[in-house]
């Protein structure tokens, strides 16, 4: 119960706009001042609820897990058999965190769609985690995987529009020669793994990706991400077995 009340009153505390105003300059002094912006805009391109039903549709897919619903934007419109929601504050249908969830699951889905905390190592662990319960020709997409600018994808985020340092979980999955890795330009970045050999997977050697410069992202990003259009994803989406 009091952990509960100190738990809502820190997470209110950090998306304050006073709070995520001195985060921000903490940002611009550590690397923000320095760091380059990518032009890019999702304006005009298709949004992730269309993407979603049109592949689960094209697939005939019967199940569906989505991590982290938040205001069930997504999770309402999708139309499927079986759907889970996993979320600890709100939306979905089940009220927990996506680890507490995965360690009592004994369902398997057709299409698992991650976009809980978008904190490298969480999402690491929501794609490891989700890898094991997707079924043989079931698809993984990740939300927020193309940050246009520094302060997009800085932990502790300092703004509210933010996609997190998903894109460096992304990346280190696009180096895994065992599944299929690409990132669909639409929605601030969909990254898609499909499960089978990778393609063209990404040959970096790094340690940890979690000290992954952004810059060098910047100047990379098509590559990195292996990204690629709509029309290309829904092609590759139809063929895959
Ligand atoms: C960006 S929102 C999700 C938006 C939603 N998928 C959509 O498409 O509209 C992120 C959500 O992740 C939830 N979240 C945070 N930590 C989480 C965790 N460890 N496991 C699952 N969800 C988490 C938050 O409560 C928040 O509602």
């Amino acid at each position: 119960m009091i952990k509960k009340y100190f738990n809502k009153k820190l997470q209110r505390l950090f998306i304050s706009k006073n709070f995520m105003k001195i985060l921000y300059f903490f940002h611009y002094i550590i690397g923000g001042r320095n760091a380059k912006d990518i032009n890019i805009s999702f304006d005009n391109r298709k949004k992730r609820s269309e993407i979603v039903q049109k592949i689960i549709d094209l697939k005939n897919y019967k199940s569906y897990l989505e991590i982290g619903t938040f205001k069930d934007d997504l999770f309402k419109y999708v139309k499927c058999e079986k759907k889970i929601g996993v979320d600890p504050v709100s939306g979905g249908n089940v009220r927990k965190t996506s680890d507490d969830f995965f360690k009592d699951n004994n369902h398997t889905f057709d299409f698992i769609f991650i976009d809980g905390l978008h904190h490298y190592a969480q999402v690491k662990k929501d794609i490891l985690n989700s890898l094991k319960f997707l079924n043989k020709g079931g698809i993984i997409m990740l939300h927020d995987c193309m940050p246009r600018n520094y302060y997009y994808q800085a932990v502790p985020r300092s703004q509210l529009n933010w996609n997190g340092d998903t894109w460096k979980a992304f990346l280190e999955v696009r180096t895994n020669k065992d599944v299929d890795t690409y990132c669909c330009y639409a929605d601030e970045g969909l990254g898609v793994i499909f499960n089978r050999k990778n393609k063209n997977p990404l040959e970096l050697n790094l340690q940890n990706f979690k000290k992954f410069k952004f810059n060098d992202y910047v100047n990379n990003y098509k590559e990195y991400l292996n990204l690629i259009e709509y029309d290309e994803l829904i092609k590759i989406v139809e063929k895959y077995e």
